[in-house]
């Protein structure tokens, strides 16, 4: 796999998607996977079109590679990306790590890292990115921008600065290994189990939302299902599993509209 490094860009994923169609307007889409790592973005990016605050010290990078088979196989790709990055902060710091459906790490109910996973289609080829964020060698209270859950770092976490690159090669070995299980097979039992045990705030009140706002489920989070839904219990019985949508303690929700 190509390693691309660079102190500073706009972001990892748009980096990603970029150097690929560039492959394909030159005739023939790659078939390599990529990795790139940045130093600092200037315009990361978050789920939901939300801005991604990337300061330097943090683990920027985006996993690339040109997909094999359809598209739809892998809308449980951020929950398997989030898994192989929690086993490695825990392997890397010992670090217990949740996973707040579908794609944040917590740590002590703080998130420390986020995924945002897209798809760059040129025709009948695709590239999939898989982009990682890691708070890092900073204090989580200095970070700014839209902040949906308390942030934490690993500074905070570990109390010295950490070992970027070791980070990054541990997280690689880990996603590789969840991607070998994943690609041909789906969420196999030792995926989904895993992710059930790291299912953060199970059996509390939560709202499950589109990102604009409107409620589509609310009531006690009882698990996640055999695809990768989520899975609410309401007064009036279990909601039909949700396979996309945002969530929320529903203490801590925003206001729907
Ligand atoms: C989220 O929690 O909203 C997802 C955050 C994902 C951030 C990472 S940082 C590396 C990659 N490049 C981006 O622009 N975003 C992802």
């Amino acid at each position: 796999m190509r390693r691309i490094y660079h102190e500073a860009l706009d972001s990892t994923n748009l980096e990603a998607r970029r150097l690929w169609r560039r492959t394909c307007e030159e005739g023939e889409c790659s078939r390599d996977p990529l990795l790139l790592v940045a130093g600092r973005q200037s315009a990361g990016q978050g789920r939901s079109g939300r801005a991604w605050s990337s300061p330097p010290g943090g683990l920027w990078m985006s996993l690339a590679w040109p997909l094999h088979g359809g598209l739809e196989r892998y809308r449980a790709l951020p929950l398997v990306v989030g898994l192989g990055t929690a086993r490695a902060l825990e392997e890397a710091f010992g670090l217990a790590c949740r996973i707040k459906w579908p794609n944040d790490i917590l740590v002590e109910g703080r998130k420390l890292a986020g995924i945002l996973c897209q798809a760059e289609v040129q025709g009948e080829s695709a590239l999939i990115v898989a982009g990682i964020g890691i708070n890092g060698n900073y204090p989580a209270a200095t970070l700014g921008g839209e902040l949906r859950l308390p942030p934490t770092s690993l500074l905070d976490l570990v109390g010295a600065p950490v070992d970027l690159r070791m980070l990054e090669d541990t997280v690689v070995k880990h996603l590789l290994e969840q991607l070998d299980a994943f690609e041909p097979a789906g969420l196999v039992e030792g995926i989904l189990a895993d992710l059930r045990h790291r299912l953060a705030w199970l059996g509390e009140p939560v709202i499950c939302s589109e990102p604009g706002g409107r409620v589509l489920a609310q009531g006690i989070l009882r698990g996640i299902g055999e695809d990768g839904e989520v899975l609410i219990e309401g007064p009036a019985g279990p909601f039909p599993p949700l396979a996309v949508g945002e969530l929320h303690l529903s203490s801590a929700a925003p206001s729907a509209g």
